[in-house]
């Protein structure tokens, strides 16, 4: 099960040169769901795993979600909210081929709201092994909402793999089995530069040894990945690849390694199924994850450096 707090329709175009002031004609709209939970469970029933996908919709661009959703081929369970789903909007400048994204902060979450979205989870968490809560959090919402779905969860005796940064990151002080900063994320928790290895290394180990997480993988975007417990730690070599959209690779990322939990591999192994996945959906263009077959082949191209 996946737990998307702040979903968006992640709306794309393109227009010839981005400028000030004048009306720029764009190409005709892509939509598609957004939103880190949203984007993860997409990987993993693109694997073939089963999921299903709890997040809040408001308004009439909540309901286009919910339907975004499932022509995705995900199961949705949707909480109804007040407040209008956000929308968030990418446009390439196709003279020179840079991306402009903008991002709103979402609609305001009122406290029953979010003992409701819990109770969601509660129900629609029965008999899955592992939530993935990834995202931020949007206005209103408790910064220790994460912090009480770890303990919600620990009572119900599930895994919880989290991907979120900021102050709702800081904000769990224990309860996660996985968490996948990455490094930006990971310096910025840290409160200083992470430079190199040794450095990426101490910052892992700390989050390991103040017991928020069992498990820290971090993405080093184009460097690969580490993957740190409190008996040791792996690096990852990248897989190099034709960038054709940067949006979600980590996302991707946390889909695969899910899913490779979810199949009891190896914690490598896991990693590297995750490493796989990013790459396909880096590969791809659009929001989506790579195709699956694609993904097996990168996996097997995934081995660990020693
Ligand atoms: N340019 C790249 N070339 C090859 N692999 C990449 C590249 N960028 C990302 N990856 C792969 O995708 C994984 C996740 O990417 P990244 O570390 O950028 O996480 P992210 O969550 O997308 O980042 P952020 O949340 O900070 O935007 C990496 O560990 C790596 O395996
Ligand atoms: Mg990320």
């Amino acid at each position: 099960m996946t737990l998307t707090m702040n979903p968006a329709i992640d709306i794309a175009s393109s227009t010839g040169q981005v400028r000030p002031t004048d009306k720029m004609r764009c190409a005709a709209p892509r939509f598609d769901p957004g939103g880190g939970g949203i984007n993860v469970a997409r990987t993993v029933a693109a694997l073939g795993e089963p999921v299903r996908a709890v997040f809040p919709v408001g308004g009439p661009s909540g309901a286009l979600l919910a339907e975004l959703v499932r022509d995705a081929g995900v199961p949705a369970r949707t909480v109804e909210v007040a407040g209008a789903t956000r929308e968030s909007l990418a446009i390439t400048d196709t003279s020179c081929g840079a991306q402009y994204r903008f991002v709103f902060p979402g609609p305001r979450l009122t406290a029953p709201e979010q003992h409701r979205c819990l109770a969601a989870v509660e129900r629609a968490a029965q008999g899955a092994r592992f939530v993935v809560a990834s995202g931020s959090l949007p206005p209103g919402v408790a910064v220790d909402f994460y912090q009480q779905l770890a303990e919600l969860l620990t009572d119900l005796g599930i895994r919880l793999i989290l991907d979120t940064s900021g102050a709702p990151l800081r904000a769990v002080r224990g309860g996660v089995h996985l968490v996948k900063p990455s490094v930006r994320e990971l310096a910025e928790y840290a409160g200083h530069p992470l430079p190199d290895r040794a450095a990426q290394l101490a910052a892992a180990r700390a989050l390991i040894a103040a017991g928020v997480s069992e498990i820290v993988v971090l993405s080093l975007g184009a460097e690969g990945a580490l993957a740190i417990t409190a008996a040791g730690a792996e690096y990852f070599a990248p897989i190099p690849v034709t960038v054709r959209s940067g949006i979600g690779a980590g996302d991707a990322m946390v889909g695969g390694i899910s899913v490779g939990l979810l199949r009891d591999y190896a914690l490598s192994d896991a990693v590297r199924l995750g490493i796989a996945a990013a790459t396909a959906a880096l590969g791809t263009q659009g929001t989506g994850p790579g195709h699956p077959a694609r993904i097996a082949e990168l996996f097997s191209a995934a081995a660990p450096v020693r």
